[in-house]
């Protein structure tokens, strides 16, 4: 498959997460078999573009390319402008959000509430287009089944999309109503593929590598993203593409591996956000790797109360060198709870 002139590396994508899959994250995730990111999504309310948060998605220092950039926004003129933005910025595909549930997080009338006005999402997609075409930019759509269940419309919304020029079409198997609530459908997927000619990916609620076999089975999709289940476990992209190629499960990765990476992770990550952050904002990734593993909950804990990279750093050291006692991999994962790794925020759709 190719969004453009560009070919991912393999056909198994990590989410647009806010506040998870920063460069770091998304990097991290890269070297451990990811072959597609996207950037957290970016405001196209010019007057946010300069705060530190702003400042701090659109660097794209190191990152391996292509290099996707997600927009968010209602006023098609205002998305244009932040797609050229961002293009100046070293964005080479742009991707346009209307998946996002929450309308706190996504300005009032984006994300995912634009789905409901099917003009107004044809006209943001146009526009963002004509700024995109003429600088050879691919343009994408991240989108959900529709508004509820009774308005999916994501098959007319994709079929619009690819007429108006957008490149790849990804899909989340819930609707807007839904929020995280439920289980991801995956027969809106399948329809969507069957509808278009561009590349479609299918997202929602994989957590294992058999669950990504069984919805590209199921959707005909030619590719899959994940998001929460790659929180604290972005060897999962690897484990996929190991088992999609023989069939056979991967070990899971040595204590001293996650020990390594995880410290790794965590020095890029205060690289980016500084010291009173980055401690701060690290600590749920912390979180996210030693969940389900012995005493996690309590190093969670403990952790939490810790205001220094330095003490961050050598609790987090500690911890797996007193796990590299009891074993030398971490055990076979255990299901996710993927509903538990969702922010109230994001689930609040009439905030
Ligand atoms: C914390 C969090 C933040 C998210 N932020 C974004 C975002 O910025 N843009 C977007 O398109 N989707 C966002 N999503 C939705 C995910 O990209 C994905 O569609 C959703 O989590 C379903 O996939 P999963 O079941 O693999 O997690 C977010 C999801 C979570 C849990």
């Amino acid at each position: 498959m190719n969004i453009g002139p560009f070919i991912p590396a393999n056909r198994f994508f990590v989410a647009p997460m806010a506040g998870v899959t920063d460069r770091p994250f998304r990097q991290l995730c890269r070297r451990l078999g990811a072959g597609y990111a996207v950037s957290e999504m970016l405001s196209s309310k010019q007057d946010l573009w300069h705060t530190p948060k702003s400042l701090r998605r659109a660097n794209h220092e190191g990152e391996s390319g292509p290099i996707a950039v997600q927009i968010a926004g209602a006023q098609a003129p205002m998305m244009a402008q932040a797609a050229a933005y961002n293009i100046d910025q070293g964005a080479q595909i742009i991707d346009i959000n209307m998946g996002c549930p929450a309308k706190k997080v996504c300005n009032q009338w984006a994300g995912s509430a634009i789905m409901q006005d099917e003009a107004l999402a044809l006209s943001i997609i146009e526009a963002v287009v004509a700024v995109c075409a003429p600088r050879a930019v691919p343009v994408t759509l991240k989108m959900r089944t529709g508004w509820c269940q009774a308005h999916k419309n994501a098959v007319v919304l994709a079929r619009a999309a690819e007429r108006a020029g957008v490149q790849m079409i990804t899909v989340h198997g819930r609707t807007r109503e839904q929020a995280y609530r439920g289980a991801a459908e995956y027969d809106t997927i399948a329809a969507v593929k069957a509808a278009v000619n561009v590349p479609v990916v299918a997202n929602g609620d994989i957590d294992s590598p058999e669950k990504a076999r069984t919805v590209l089975a199921l959707t005909g999709a030619d590719a899959v993203m994940i998001g929460r289940a790659a929180q604290g476990r972005p060897w999962l992209f690897r484990e996929i593409a190991h088992f999609m190629a023989t069939g056979q499960r991967l070990a899971p990765p040595l204590v001293a591996e996650v020990r390594q990476l995880a410290l790794a992770h965590l020095l890029d990550h205060y690289a980016l956000y500084g010291e009173f952050l980055g401690v701060r904002s690290a600590r749920k990734h912390i979180g996210w790797y030693v969940a389900s593993l012995p005493g996690g909950e309590e190093f969670r804990q403990r952790m939490n109360r810790i205001e220094d990279c330095e003490l961050q750093l050598a609790a987090v050291t500690d911890y797996f060198a007193q796990l590299s006692q009891s074993m030398d991999r971490l055990p076979d994962a255990v299901p996710y709870d993927l509903a538990g790794r969702v922010e109230e925020k994001y689930m609040d759709t009439t905030a």
